[in-house]
């Protein structure tokens, strides 16, 4: 496999629909990285290091060191908003970093204007912007198409990648236009309401065959059309949601309590944010499209209908507020009511003042790095290796996500593993006091 990737050379353009708090995290913690003022924390391509064969070989190479990935310093951001602000104004709107931080970058920052959006009001009714692209669903598409390739030239990029970072869009289930390329084909020249805005890009990007990932929850590429048409470009996707704050600590803790054979009969969650994924959310619509994508996660861990003593009577709840004075500082509470031995009750309580963007950013910078590796590696279609990042994992129909993070890991170190020709790693360990050949 090792031979057969493509060697990561020349510049990676990013581009990001939805240039908002993000966004602006990840494009100003780059910058800040690049000019040696900031560390890239919380990046597992950045930070992480891999354990390659043997305990006893003590290999642990840096992750980046490991696969070839696009250096920090071949990267060239952009994107499109439904507002006209630069990349320094909207980080200074969206007040996730400090006033200091984001004018060290000044000149880089400002450069980056955004392209008018492919929007439709429908999906985010609380968004007033208008800068927007005028037309029909398949102008729409056409013109990104365009964009990208716009881009691309004059930045003189080699590759291209996509990751929305755009608002979440209302809740709603995938129809007969989605279920087939061609079906969806016809609805965008038929200019059919159910394609959403993230859709058109996702088109887009896989039609010119760029990778797309989506950071949030809503369909966009998790629909048959365009799995179809991910193979069909040989382009890989990933998706959805950016796994961050509150269902990062689910996705840790749940795991831990059921490998104990811990019981829980109830965990109610619930947040205040201000910033302006709250104010969307606070639409019944748009956050329903979040509800679903976080409600999933327990069940696929605790796996209530095998496990009917320990978890068949959970009660699960989530709640998200907006509310203005907490910004993008979202805090987080959690009730936990578990039951252990004789089924005595016991309760966990967790506080997170968590800093939403500061989470979500580096996840942004490591699909983005991942899925232009994969593209490299001549992957296509949905990349569940890296479901590690993601809330609602996109899998293929009928597959249940794992949404258990060790496991996730595991998973995204194995592949890349694989993908070097390196021995995939059990843990067996039996090896090393035994011979292995009397145990089996
Ligand atoms: N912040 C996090 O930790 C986190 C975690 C998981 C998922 N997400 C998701 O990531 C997305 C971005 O979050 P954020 O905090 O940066 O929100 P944000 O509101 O600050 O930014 C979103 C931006 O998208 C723009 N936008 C909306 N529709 C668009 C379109 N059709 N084309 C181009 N731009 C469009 C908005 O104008 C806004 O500037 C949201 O969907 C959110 O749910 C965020």
């Amino acid at each position: 496999m090792k031979d057969n990737i493509q060697p990561a050379k020349g510049k990676l353009g990013i581009l990001i629909p939805g240039l908002g708090a993000v966004a602006t995290t990840l494009i100003a913690g780059v910058e800040a990285v690049k000019k040696g003022i900031s560390q890239p924390i919380g990046s597992l391509t950045q930070m992480g290091h891999i354990r390659l064969g043997k305990r006893t070989e003590n290999r642990y190479p840096k992750i980046k060191d490991f696969v070839p990935l696009a250096d920090l310093n071949d990267i060239v951001f952009g994107g499109w908003d439904v507002y006209e602000d630069n990349v320094y104004e909207a980080a200074m709107l969206a007040k996730v970093l400090e006033p200091g931080l984001i004018a060290a970058i000044k000149p880089e920052l400002e450069k980056i204007k955004p392209m008018k959006a492919a929007f439709d009001k429908n999906y985010a009714k609380n968004l007033v912007g208008t800068h927007v692209k005028q037309g029909t669903r398949q102008q729409l598409a056409d013109e990104v198409m365009a964009d990208i390739e716009n881009f691309k030239a004059q930045n003189g990029c080699d590759r291209i990648v996509l990751v929305w970072c755009g608002s979440t869009e209302i809740y709603y289930e995938a129809s007969e236009i989605h279920q087939s390329l061609a079906a969806f084909e016809q609805a965008l020249a038929n200019d059919d309401k159910f394609i959403s805005p993230s859709m058109i890009y996702a088109y887009a990007a896989l039609k010119l065959g760029v990778p797309f990932a989506n950071g949030a929850p809503n369909l966009t590429v998790d629909i048959p059309a365009l799995v179809e048409l991910s193979k069909q470009t040989n382009t890989p996707i990933a998706g959805k949601d950016f796994k961050t704050g509150q269902t990062l600590m689910k996705t840790i803790l749940a795991p831990g309590l059921a490998a104990r054979s811990l019981g829980i009969s109830g965990w109610f969650s619930t947040n205040i944010l201000g910033n302006r994924d709250g104010l969307v959310l606070d639409d019944p619509d748009n956050f329903k499209t979040k509800e679903v994508s976080k409600l999933g996660v327990l069940e696929d861990i605790l796996r209530p209908e095998e496990n009917h003593e320990l978890y068949g009577d959970i009660f699960h709840k989530i709640r998200i507020n907006y509310y203005p004075p907490h910004g993008d500082n979202k805090e987080s509470w959690d009730n936990i009511d578990i039951f252990g031995w004789l089924g005595y009750k016991m309760q966990i309580k967790i506080n997170f003042l968590c800093r939403d963007s500061i989470l979500a950013a580096p996840i942004a910078l490591d699909l983005a790095l991942f899925i232009d590796l994969a593209k490299r590696a001549e992957m296509s279609g949905i990349q569940e290796w890296l479901s590690f990042y993601l809330k609602s994992p996109q899998t293929l129909p009928g597959l249940r996500p794992e949404n258990d993070i060790f496991k996730q890991l595991m998973k995204l170190q194995n592949t890349l593993r694989h993908l070097m020709g390196e021995d995939l790693i059990t843990h067996l360990g039996l090896d090393y006091y035994q011979d292995l050949v009397e145990v089996l």
